[in-house]
């Protein structure tokens, strides 16, 4: 895989495209699990919400997301040994989560498989707690070990 120095503008910006669409996600779940009860109960068949619409987009834009990383590859995070495995793996989970969650979702929604609805939902709340975790580092390279991680995904490098 190709070694850069910095994200280019395209990663960034599917980077913040894809947190905006979880948020979207995680915060309509309310609704979404309301609305399915009552399509279910009365016989309904799956049809678009923002809750689906959102999750549906984040599967897409890390679709996008892992073919670029593929093909134009990514910087190696900072710190070494340990520190720097520990970024590659969360980032591997994070992905992993990012495809696995919108997927159950649709198995749940659009295929009719309901009883996944629960583990579609506790993946869903570990993804944030994932995330949640992963932004807590990234703001602490940047201000407390001030190694300049945070900006890696503010300004395009080569
Ligand atoms: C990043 C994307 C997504 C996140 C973070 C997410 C998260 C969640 C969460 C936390 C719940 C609530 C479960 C609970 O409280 O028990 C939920 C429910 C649900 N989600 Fe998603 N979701 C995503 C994408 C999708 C997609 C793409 C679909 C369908 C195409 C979908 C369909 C559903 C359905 C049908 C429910 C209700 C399940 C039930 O009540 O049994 N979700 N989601
Ligand atoms: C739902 C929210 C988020 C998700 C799903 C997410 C996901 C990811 C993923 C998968 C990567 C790896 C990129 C790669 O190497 O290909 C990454 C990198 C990064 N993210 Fe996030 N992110 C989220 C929110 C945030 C937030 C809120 C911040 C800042 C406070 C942030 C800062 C960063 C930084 C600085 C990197 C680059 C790290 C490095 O190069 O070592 N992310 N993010």
């Amino acid at each position: 895989m190709a070694q850069r120095t910095g994200y280019s503008t395209a990663q960034i910006t599917l980077h913040w495209l894809t947190a905006i669409g979880v948020l979207v996600a995680f915060f309509t779940h309310d609704a979404m699990e309301e609305i399915a009860e009552q399509t279910w109960e009365a016989g309904g068949a799956a049809f678009p919400t923002v809750h689906t619409i959102a999750g549906m987009t984040v599967f897409f834009l890390v679709l996008v997301r892992v073919i670029l990383r593929l093909r134009t590859g990514a910087p190696e995070p900072e710190g070494d040994g340990i520190q720097q495995a520990a970024a590659v793996w969360g980032h591997r989970l994070l992905y992993l989560m990012l495809l696995a969650v919108p997927l159950g979702g649709f198995l749940t929604w659009i295929v009719g498989i309901q009883d996944l609805g629960d583990l579609h939902g506790l993946a869903g709340k570990a993804l944030m707690i994932v995330a949640l975790g992963h932004a807590a580092m990234a703001i602490y390279h940047q201000f407390v070990k001030k190694d300049g991680t945070l900006m890696r995904m503010l300004r395009p490098g080569k």
